[in-house]
This record gives C-alpha cells, structure tokens and sequence, in this order.
C-alpha cells in the first residue's frame, strides 16, 4: 500500500525516475534464468559459472504466461471430462514421425536442438513440406540465411514445392504477423537465438529474448492450432541456450545428435508431452539431404572386426526400439602412475564401478593396466543392461582372447558381481536374432519369463564368473 502511493507520487513529480525505475537492469543468469539485482560469478540458483548478464527487467505488463487454451477455474471430476483426442499428421518420415510418438501433434511447440551444421535447418527443410493438407501453405521462417539461400539448398534436396513459403525475418511481430496472414499448416522457425521481440531491450538470444519468443509462438501454436518447430542451437556445454526454461515452456524438445566425422545421425526425444522419451530416430547425411535408417543395428554393427579380442554385441533400448551395438575394450598394460580409464559411449562412473567388481570378484589385476571403452558408432548407452557387456570385453581384451562374432551378451551387474534380470529381454533377443546373432548370454533370472520364439541359443548366467566359463570356455 504505502509503497503504491509512494510509487504514485513519483510519477507525478518525477515521471522520468518512474521510467527509469520500471526499467531498472537486473542480472539474469542465461542458463536458468534465475535474476539478482547484481552480478555474480557463479550463480546461486544452479551453480553455473559466468552465466550472468546483465539485462533490462520486463514491464511487468509485458511478461505474458505461455497462453495456453483456457482454462477451467473449478475443479472437474475427470469423469465429467471430454477427452480431446489429439490431431496428429504424419510426415511420412517414419523415423521422425517414431520420435514424436506417432507424427505431428496440432497445435504443439516441438523444440530442435543440435550442434551448428548437423543438419538441423535440412531435416525440417526436409519434413516441412510434408506437413502441407492438400497443397495447403507451410512456411520456413529463416533468420539465419536469405530465402535465395534457402531456396537453393531446397533445389539442392529435390523441394520445389509451391505450398512452401520462405521467409527470411528475424522480428517475433513480424514473424506472428506473417504466419496469421498466411494461415499455414505448419511453421519452422530458424532459430530462437536469431528471432528478437522489439518490445523487449535485451539483446536477441539472451535469456529472456528466448522465453519471450517461446511464449509467443506457443501462445501463436495454441490458439492457431498450427505446429510449431522451433530450432535451437546447443551451447557450449551441449545444452540448448537458454535450456532449462525453454525446455519447461515447449510441449517436445528433440535433439538432433552426431559425430561431424560420421554420416548418421540421431534424432533423440527428451521431452514429449505427446509420446515416449528417449525415442530415437536414425538418419544418415547424404548429397541429397538427410535419408532414413531403418535398420539400425545393421549400421552399428556394419563394420565390425569379428575376430578381434575386446569386441562384444550389446542391445540397449532406445525408447521401445532395441539396437544392437558393438562394445570395445582395450586393456593394456599403464606408463602412468595412476593407469588410465577413459569411457566414450559410456558413463564413465559405471565402467569405474564395473572395474571395481572385477578385481574384487574375479580377482583381475587391472591396477597396473590402462583400460579404454569405447561404443561403437558415436552411440551412447545409459542403461544398466548393458553392464555384462562392458565387462565382457574388458575381460575378453585382458585374457586377449575373442569373443563368439555371433553372441549377444545381456545383463546388469550389482557389487556383489551377481548378475540381475534385465527388461526387455525377449525384444532384444529378436533384435540379435534378426541380424543373424546365434548366441545369447542373459542373466537367469530372465530365462524363467523368456518366450523364447527365436531360434538362439539361451545360456543363463547367475555370477559373473559364471559368465567367463560360457564366453571363454
Ligand atoms: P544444416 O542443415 O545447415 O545444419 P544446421 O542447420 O544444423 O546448422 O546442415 C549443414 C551440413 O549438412 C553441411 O555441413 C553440409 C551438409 N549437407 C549434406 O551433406 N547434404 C545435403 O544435402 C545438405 C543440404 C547438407
Ligand atoms: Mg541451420
């Protein structure tokens, strides 16, 4: 109350100070967003350093929520509820249309991630055009090359179609304008780190410019009912600037993965209001834009040297869909003082703790050797099922001696070096046994719900000495 009247007094008297008061600068951090009145080296909130910049703070009158479609105020019983079935369109691109849990979602916000030059502006280049309802408009809103440029890159990928609108803006007004003329079925905008609101002061990518773009397009998806793709380009550290509230606001984020010196690529939801996470969609770069993979494992395990010690087949989950990769170990002996161990394609905790019950439960000296593991194909494996593994080739590169090319080798590992039921078990089996594997060794555990259709030959495991006997017997 008192500071109202105070804050009306000085307006009358001192209308500039008003001014300068409302657009007092605050430092926001650009990682989570968390504001302060000075600057820090480190912020409070989340712990990132350098993260603070300093920005002008928003009228109060100019923050808007995401706009989602209105609401109810009383509490409903479910019961009473209407479900909407959700509008979906199919892109036709399987791989694409797998990671969003069924095709595109009316009326949803779909953020893409992905390091500069993976070919993030190619997929949706790609996919855009199909989106279009019976020569309806779908419109590329660029802010990051000019619509010639586009359009030959466009030529370049055989997408001559008229329905496709190009525009080359980087103002939100301009942009929301345009795209409520045009009436399209879908919009791509590249990038939220080049798009800028005039209502706002701070520099176009910083922390609040993202969040007001995000707001306003999603505000322009919900009411429109139009899909939305926004590109977002990843940091630094690998996460999408302004990534933690960004990724609050937007129905979907997708991050398109992979190693510049490889050719595939991964598409990898991890966040989806509207299907599973962790799905992956793989493609590979070609002259001609981006082409589908349908067989993945196929391609994980195209190039493997089947007569090498160290080398073992693993099926990791990747949302519903099982791929088979091929685990690298090389074990040898140290020059350092303290021996090295370096993880890619794993965590590197994991393969610490996969050492550790080694020598103690097998009792391997792997103090005095180097170990380095690596998964095939740039792929990263976060699950647990993985373990037996990961521990096989360590041992299989220890002993020097190889694997069976044709053994699938599934299971998690606890600190005791017993070896536990993995999920999934069956549909990873059918996986193996699609690509010609003969063999699979598996936790016991799993042999007792095993519908064992295929025509591989099970060997339970219950210990991890176990597992030597059967691999290296
Ligand atoms: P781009 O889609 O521009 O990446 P982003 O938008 O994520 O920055 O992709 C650029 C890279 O893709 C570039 O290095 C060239 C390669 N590329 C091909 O190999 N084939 C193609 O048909 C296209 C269009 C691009
Ligand atoms: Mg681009």
């Amino acid at each position: 109350m008192c500071a109202s009247v105070f804050d009306f007094l000085v307006s009358i008297s001192y209308p500039e100070t008003m001014a300068k008061i409302k657009m007092r600068a605050v430092f926001r951090c650009q990682q989570c967003g968390h504001e302060s009145p000075r600057w820090h080296g480190r912020c409070p909130e989340c712990g990132h350093w350098n993260s603070f910049k300093e920005e002008a703070s928003i009228p109060t009158a100019n923050r808007r929520g995401p706009g989602i479609r209105k609401l109810d105020t009383k509490p409903v019983s479910i019961g009473d509820l209407q479900s909407d079935v959700e509008h979906r369109i199919l892109t036709g691109i399987s791989e694409f249309d797998r990671v969003l849990g069924g095709g595109v979602v009316y009326g949803s916000v779909t953020l893409v991630g992905g390091d500069p030059g993976i070919g993030k502006t190619t997929l949706l280049l790609q996919m855009l055009p199909r989106l279009s309802q019976d020569g309806s408009a779908v419109l590329y809103v660029s802010g990051e090359e000019s619509s010639t440029q586009i359009k030959m890159r466009a030529h370049r990928l055989g997408i001559d179609d008229p329905f496709l609108y190009l525009l080359a803006e980087t103002s939100l007004e301009a942009i929301v304008q345009s795209a409520q003329e045009l009436h399209p079925t879908a919009v791509v905008v590249d990038s939220i780190q080049t798009t800028f609101s005039a209502q706002l002061t701070s520099t176009p990518g910083s922390i609040t410019q993202v969040q007001e773009v995000a707001a306003q397009l999603m505000a322009f998806a919900k009411q429109r009912d139009i899909p939305v793709f926004i590109i977002g380009h990843v940091t630094k550290e690998g996460a999408i600037a302004g990534p933690r509230l960004l990724e609050h606001i937007v129905d979907t984020v997708l991050y398109f993965e992979g190693d510049r010196g490889h050719s595939y690529r991964i598409l990898r939801a991890v966040k989806n209001r509207f299907g599973a996470t962790n799905e992956i969609g793989v493609f590979e770069m070609t002259e001609v834009g981006l082409q589908e993979v349908g067989n993945p494992s196929a391609l994980f395990l195209g190039d493997r040297s089947r007569e090498s010690a160290g080398s073992v087949v693993v099926a990791t989950m990747e949302g519903t869909r099982p791929i088979l990769v091929e685990v690298q170990a090389l074990v040898a002996p140290t020059h350092f003082a303290n021996p090295k161990r370096v993880a890619t394609g794993v965590d590197s905790n994991r393969v610490s703790i996969l050492l550790a019950v080694l020598e103690k439960r097998l009792g391997l000296h792997l103090s005095g050797q180097d170990v380095y593991i690596n998964v095939v194909g740039g792929i990263r494996i976060d699950e647990t099922a993985c373990d037996l593994g990961v521990m096989a080739a360590v041992i299989s590169s220890l002993r020097e001696r190889p694997i069976d090319p044709e053994t699938l080798v599934c299971g998690e590992i606890g600190l005791g070096g017993e070896i536990r039921a993995v999920s999934a078990i069956d549909i990873r089996i059918r996986e193996a046994s699609k690509l010609g594997l003969k063999r699979c060794v598996l936790p016991e555990g799993n042999l007792s719900s095993l519908d064992n259709q295929s025509s591989m030959t099970v060997a339970g495991a219950k210990h991890i000495g176990d597992v030597q006997d059967i691999l290296f017997r």
